[in-house]
């Protein structure tokens, strides 16, 4: 039910029809019978910034931010949490009456949900393929928790503008990512290789220590090629749903006042019309 008292926020992102968040959202919404709704923004890059002023004028508490705006968001921030600034993206916007506050959650959800599945993110040194903006989000989140973290990219360009953000990266050639694996405790897809539609990652885990734990980042499907290869293989392995999941619970917190819980009838619920495999 909402009243005229409801508490408001929603997702900004172009196209926004596949976000799971509004889903995720309003099911603790009801869950926790909160007076709120949370609602899809469809909002172009030329109309961001305007949308942004316009729902917090109309009194929303907050909003998150997707692809193509996190960049963006940035700069329309007042205050900016030290994991937007480190990640060069904003996913979660908190209006206040002093301004507006930006931060990223993608890594701090990314580890939220290695240690509900029982991993200690700080277990060992990390390896991540990929330099995009979810590589530079997670490497930020690692390396706050005093990981060694080493990241290899198909392309060099990306890598080195990477590493220019992050300078503790330890860069690694893409040839090189195969016997790197010996190396590392924990081994992270962070590119969109293996994602519904998409070619397969490129990545023999023939040599791979049957102690790694084998983290993917894309969830269409749930289980994709590399988690299916790894399971195979005996590894422990972490799909990437999971940090959908956790990176929607400090917004909702923000807005709506109540810490949601991660549980299997949220992941079900998600779940649910995502291809398996
Ligand atoms: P972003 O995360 O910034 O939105 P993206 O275009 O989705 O960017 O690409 C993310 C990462 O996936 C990039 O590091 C990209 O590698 P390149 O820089 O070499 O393009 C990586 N990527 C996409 N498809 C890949 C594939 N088949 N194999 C390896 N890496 C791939």
């Amino acid at each position: 039910m909402i009243s005229g008292n409801a508490r408001l926020a929603g997702v900004l992102g172009w196209p926004v029809s596949h976000s799971r968040s509004p889903a995720l959202h309003n099911f603790w919404l009801a869950r926790y019978r909160i007076d709120g709704a949370y609602l899809p923004l469809p909002v172009t890059p030329a109309d961001f910034v305007t949308a942004v002023h316009g729902i917090r004028a109309a009194g929303f508490r907050g909003a998150n931010v997707t692809i193509p705006h996190k960049e963006a968001a940035l700069a329309i921030c007042t205050h900016l949490h030290e994991t937007a600034h480190r990640a060069g993206a904003v996913n979660t916007l908190t209006f206040t009456q002093d301004g507006i506050h930006g931060t990223n959650t993608d890594g701090t959800g990314f580890l939220a949900n290695l240690r509900a599945n029982g991993i200690n993110p700080a277990a060992g040194p990390a390896l991540l393929l990929g330099a995009g903006g979810a590589a530079r989000a997670i490497a930020a989140a690692l390396l706050h928790q005093g990981v060694r973290v080493t990241v290899a990219n198909r392309t060099q360009e990306r890598l080195a503008t990477l590493a220019t953000s992050l300078p503790e990266i330890g860069p690694l050639a893409w040839n090189q990512r195969h016997a790197a694996l010996a190396d590392h405790a924990l081994l992270v897809n962070t590119t969109s290789a293996g994602m519904k539609g998409a070619p397969a990652l490129d990545l023999d885990l023939t040599h791979a220590p049957p102690e790694l734990v084998v983290a993917d980042i894309v969830y269409v499907p749930l289980a994709t090629p590399l988690l299916t290869a790894a399971a195979a293989r005996g590894l422990r392995t972490v799909g990437g749903l999971g940090m959908l999941l956790h990176q929607a619970v400090p917004g909702f917190s923000a807005w709506f006042g109540v810490t949601p819980q991660i549980d299997q009838e949220v992941f079900d619920l998600i779940a649910a019309d995502i291809p398996a495999t």
